[in-house]
């Protein structure tokens, strides 16, 4: 029997006990070294999928493997009924880095935005009044798929088959300032944005429009929340991507990369904000356990190293000047967009093939919406590997179009 057998042999016997949630490719990834990866087979891929943004600092990176090992050799879970040093200590780091007073840890994106939609009602109503409850999200963004994070996803593709939705829900078109205003008034406790829309195609909000969302959430005594989970912990070639902008949000949410691999969410907010929340409000069993915790402070020691961040943004714009002379001689369908290492690029045509077919090279990328190709490298990928994913880029484009 060879892997190969193994490997549809496994997929037979997980389609018979694991629910049908998710459309998967039939293979499987069993090793990883920093920006590869082995299939059952051995066969060997470059990662430019990284786990859907979260092993950032690619694969089995030693300080992580080490921060985890340590800490799985003196405990691995507590409670939060006691104080958890990792904790304290990864929400100092959080805190001395970015706008953010405090943090709540919990485990996933989903999570992180759920508590934070909490923090936004109770906020609203302590210092506001009860009319106070309305939240406007942007259209085309994902923000998970909890019930309340489903229904700020301004997609309703996730929605279908799930209402009655909770109300107080609306939604602006990014980028789409005049539309905005329209939405955000007296009632409104909060505006959730993404600076870069991910599983909604790689989509920027300019900083004309993150800047007017601040205005209007001043003027009316909203919050401004920023979902940088997929964004956020270091992708754009910032530790935040609203560091770009300069515009500040009064509460942000942090998932994926922060772990390296291992399940984290976080949600930060400034003091006055934080105070909404007192005890008994919010919860998270395993929320900033020890080893979750110890493992994003391994994430964030290296991320923090000096020059870090100028190399990434080296390396990524050297990436993304190939993609596009890339995108312009095959005349792909668009040009590229985003920023740092979170990267797409609308293709007239055959999203899911090219995939297949970078695949089949030994190039891991995925497709947002069947027509826009998205790279999420691991920030610490080298030239040598961004020329040839480059390379293989090249050929497929050569048979596609
Ligand atoms: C911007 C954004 N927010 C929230 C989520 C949900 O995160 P999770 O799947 O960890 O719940 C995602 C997941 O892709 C995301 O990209």
């Amino acid at each position: 029997m060879t892997d190969n057998d193994n490997t549809q042999a496994m997929i037979k016997r997980g389609q018979h006990v694991v629910m049908n949630t998710y459309g998967r490719l039939p293979m499987t990834i069993v090793k990883g070294a920093g920006p590869l990866v082995w299939d059952a087979d051995g066969k060997q891929y470059l990662d430019f999928v990284t786990g859907l943004a979260v092993n950032s600092l690619g694969h089995s990176h030693p300080a992580i493997v080490h921060a985890i090992q340590e800490q799985a050799k003196e405990i691995l879970h507590t409670s939060n009924i006691y104080w958890i040093p990792n904790q304290v200590a990864l929400a100092e780091r959080l805190v001395e880095h970015s706008f953010a007073d405090k943090v709540f840890f919990c485990n996933s994106g989903a999570e992180a935005n759920e508590a934070a939609f909490k923090l936004a009602r109770k906020y609203a109503k302590k210092h506001f009044g009860s009319h106070k409850y309305e939240v406007v999200s942007l259209e085309n963004s994902f923000h998970g798929r909890t019930l309340v994070t489903l229904t700020l996803t301004g997609q309703t593709k996730y929605q279908d088959g799930f209402d009655p939705l909770p109300n107080g829900f609306t939604y602006a078109a990014i980028n789409d300032i005049e539309g905005l205003r329209a939405k955000v008034g007296n009632n409104t406790a909060a505006v959730f944005i993404e600076p870069i829309q991910g599983e909604g195609g790689v989509i920027p909000a300019s900083d004309e429009f993150l800047r007017e969302a601040r205005a209007l959430c001043d003027q009316y005594g909203a919050l401004l929340i920023f979902d940088e989970v997929q964004c956020g912990v270091g992708r754009t070639g910032k530790l935040f991507a609203y560091e770009w902008s300069g515009v500040v949000p009064d509460i942000m949410t942090l998932a994926k990369a922060l772990g390296g691999g291992v399940p984290i969410g976080a949600m930060l907010a400034t003091d006055k904000v934080a105070q909404a929340f007192q005890p008994g409000d919010h919860a998270s069993t395993f929320g900033g356990n020890p080893l979750a915790t110890g493992a994003g402070c391994a994430v964030l020691d290296v991320m923090l190293t000096e020059g870090f961040f100028e190399d990434v943004r080296e390396r990524a714009a050297y990436f993304q000047a190939g993609l596009e002379q890339l995108a312009q001689r095959y005349q792909t369908g668009g040009t590229v967009r985003g920023k740092g290492f979170i990267v797409g690029l609308p293709v007239s045509k055959l999203g899911p093939e090219i995939v297949q077919a970078c695949l089949e090279k030994g190039l891991l990328i995925n497709c947002v919406g069947g027509k826009i190709l998205r790279f999420l490298p691991p920030l610490i990928v080298q030239k040598p590997e961004i020329d040839h994913a480059l390379q293989i880029l090249d050929e497929v484009f050569a048979m596609i179009w």
